[in-house]
């Protein structure tokens, strides 16, 4: 088998994510970076090589300040609340850090100081006047996101820290143009006090070997070389701020977010050390010991990556980055990224609430198109490549394996893995190995689905349906194939699709999350004729139309609401009804009396509804939110003049009145009316 380039199996090699700020909920854009970062860890796994995977939450500087004033609680609270919701989200994605921490951690405080002190005693830190916005009517000094500005490179308005709706590039304190409170929007004055500075000139010539010869994504080095070529100043790493790890030499000062930020990647693993037992473990990527260490990043922070960060380690005696992978940025609907203008996804409430498998999600981030190319993200490319790609590849083969195996055979056939298939499985080991070295998740993603692809040639071709009838022992051998062939399918997909890799090799007839402990050889180890096989069942569901029309409105109003808001309107409902159409609505209670799932059917439940005079079918889409017993026996209001409709092939005569609870949960709840006799009408 082919090798990997850059990882032994003898190494240990880190993998770290850049660390989301805890200031917000999770969006579709973090995943750029966390999902191929986990999918690789994954591979590399695959391939036997030593990996340990940590991330953590960004909780210093001025994007958890502004957020927690904006919310009127303390930088503490604030950041609490969304560790939580990471803690929690990473893993409903399937994405397993083996650490998980945050830069308030004491861990983080302690490692952060030391290496300032070592840059210090380097020679690395000096002091100077540094002139920076104030603002009067707020009473405050403005470091990074509490200025705005036009950027000194392009003239664009940009905030304090980065010209964020220009070039992009980082911008030192005082940088800005025309400096205006980013609060109350007035003109600031000047204000001169002593700042702290590391000596980044120093390491001109050093970033530039470094750069030439790091390994990772094309994008990252040449970017970071251009900016290092163009020459580069002095990094002021102090701010006048109360929120941070306070600068040793002047406790009025913080240390800047990106000091202590990627210092977290250390404290993680040490973290991490600690907590398996072996407290110098975390050395074997730090200190001279010749781990590998691999960043995963945005685009968006390369310059903080490739030259402030290897300039500190290298000041202060620690191990540099062996690659830095940096992702395009993510568009929504052909639009720029924007919370603000409504152009996002909510990993939460757009995606896990609406009952979608995560790894649709990690299949689509991944292969849609190549890591450093900006990826646009809409529901219908997404329906589209989860219903064609892996309903109707991947999952049509494996379903069309099993099925026809269990059918006819109930136990895996009598039969040789044929040659020709054989090299199809190793060609595709190879590519992926190829994919792995390159930092190309898509080649891995297509290269499988390809494989796929091959299976369903292969049943076609040889008419397994056919031939039962003919010559059963030569149906048994093409079914024999087909199983060996889904079996390495369920190896080879699971880095991208965990759940999905579970479920074939649970019909395979294996213990379900065994796939995760299976390498690539195993891919080539066939199955043993007589062996038991599970149930089979679909692997991947469509995405139904009543769904993709749901979740393109949910995106579509928040980008109607936003632009009004922008215009200064005040939001209006969509549309209003006359009072004597709503009059047309017959609402009544109506007590289900039946309740179970529809078959094939993600999202339906069928109702037998009681109506007092009648018993009613009712079909409705919230089975990703309720099991069938807890809406039996519940009494709830019903539109019973709905025209009859066929929703997933039934005949449904009403539907039943839901409202969106007022908790943070934001789930849907019935209306109920327990105790109301079925058939009341409401008034
Ligand atoms: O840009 C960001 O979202 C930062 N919170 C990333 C920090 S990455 C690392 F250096 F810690
Ligand atoms: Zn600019």
């Amino acid at each position: 088998m082919k090798e990997l380039r850059n990882y032994p199996t003898d190494k240990l090699v880190l993998v770290t994510c850049g660390l989301p700020y805890a200031s917000g909920e999770m969006h579709i854009g973090h995943l750029r970076t966390y999902v191929p970062a986990d999918v690789f860890v994954r591979l590399l796994k695959k391939m036997r090589v030593d990996v340990t995977f940590v991330c953590g939450s960004d909780t210093h500087g001025t994007p958890v300040l502004t957020s927690a004033e904006a919310a009127g609680v303390t930088p503490k609270e604030l950041y609490t609340k969304y560790h939580e919701h990471y803690l929690e989200t990473f893993p409903k994605l399937s994405i397993h850090f083996d650490n998980y921490g945050t830069t308030d951690d004491k861990e983080n405080v302690n490692r952060t100081l030391q290496i300032v002190a070592e840059l210090k005693k380097n020679g690395y830190i000096y002091p100077k006047e540094l002139e920076t916005p104030f603002c009067d009517k707020c009473n405050r000094s403005l470091p990074d996101r509490f200025v705005r500005g036009e950027c000194p490179h392009c003239h664009k308005d940009a905030r304090g820290d980065e010209c964020d709706q220009g070039c992009g590039r980082y911008l030192e304190p005082g940088d800005v143009l025309n400096p205006r409170c980013a609060i109350c929007g007035l003109p600031t004055r000047q204000v001169t006090r002593t700042h702290y500075y590391f000596k980044l000139t120093a390491f001109e010539d050093f970033l530039k070997e470094y750069l030439t010869n790091v390994d990772g994504t094309k994008n990252a080095k040449n970017y970071a070389l251009g900016w290092v070529n163009e020459g580069l100043r002095d990094w002021n790493i102090t701010r006048d701020l109360e929120w941070g790890i306070k600068y040793p030499d002047d406790p009025n000062l913080t240390l800047y977010v990106w000091v202590d930020a990627p210092i977290h990647y250390i404290s993680s693993t040490e973290q991490w050390a600690n907590r398996i037992g072996k407290p110098n473990e975390w050395k074997k990527v730090w200190k001279p010991e010749d781990g590998r260490l691999v960043h995963y990043i945005g685009q968006d922070i390369v310059y903080h990556h490739c030259i402030f960060w290897p300039a500190m380690l290298k000041g202060s005696g620690y191990n540099l980055p062996s690659a830095i992978v940096a992702s395009g940025m993510v568009k929504i609907e052909n639009h720029n990224f924007s919370r603000g203008r409504g152009y996002v996804v909510w990993i939460k409430d757009d995606y896990l609430d609406k009952g979608l498998d995560p790894d649709y999600l990690r299949y689509y981030m991944v292969s849609f198109t190549g890591h450093t190319r900006d990826l646009d993200f809409s529901w219908d490319a997404f329906a589209d490549k989860v219903n064609t790609e892996l309903v109707g590849v991947f999952g049509n083969f494996i379903y069309r394996a099993l099925h026809f195996t269990n059918k006819h055979f109930g136990e895996v056939p009598e039969g040789t893995l044929d040659t020709s298939l054989k090299a199809e499985i190793e060609k595709c080991i190879e590519t992926i190995i190829d994919g792995t070295n390159e930092y190309e998740l898509k080649k891995v993603a297509d290269e499988i689905l390809r494989l796929a692809s091959v299976g369903n040639e292969y049943f076609q071709a040889n008419a397994p349906w056919k031939l039962v009838q003919e010559d059963k022992a030569k149906a048994g051998e093409i079914l024999y194939n087909a199983i060996a062939l889904s079996k390495a399918l369920a190896v080879l997909i699971d880095s991208i699709l965990p759940n999905v890799a579970e479920a074939v090799w649970s019909q395979l007839g294996y213990d379900g999350p065994k796939v995760h402990e299976s390498v690539f050889e195993d891919a080539l180890k066939v199955p043993k004729p007589g062996d038991a096989l599970g149930t089979p069942k679909p692997v991947i569901n469509k995405i139904d139309d009543d769904l993709l029309a749901d979740l393109k409105k949910n995106i579509e109003s928040r980008i109607r609401l936003a632009e009004a808001k922008e215009r200064g309107e005040e939001p209006v409902a969509e549309e209003t009804i006359s009072y004597d159409d709503f009059k047309k609505l017959d609402l009544r209670a109506g007590k289900i009396v039946e309740c179970e799932k529809v078959p094939k059917k993600d999202r339906l439940l069928l109702l037998k509804v009681d109506l007092g005079t009648e018993q009613r079918q009712i079909v409705t889409g919230l089975a990703h939110l309720y099991k069938p017993e807890e809406l039996k026996g519940i009494t709830a209001l019903f539109l019973t003049n709905l025209e009859p409709k066929k929703i997933g092939g039934i005949e449904s005569k009403g539907m039943i009145i839901a409202i969106e609870k007022a908790d943070e949960e934001g789930v849907w709840v019935p209306v109920k009316v327990d105790g109301v006799p079925p058939g009341s009408k409401a008034a």
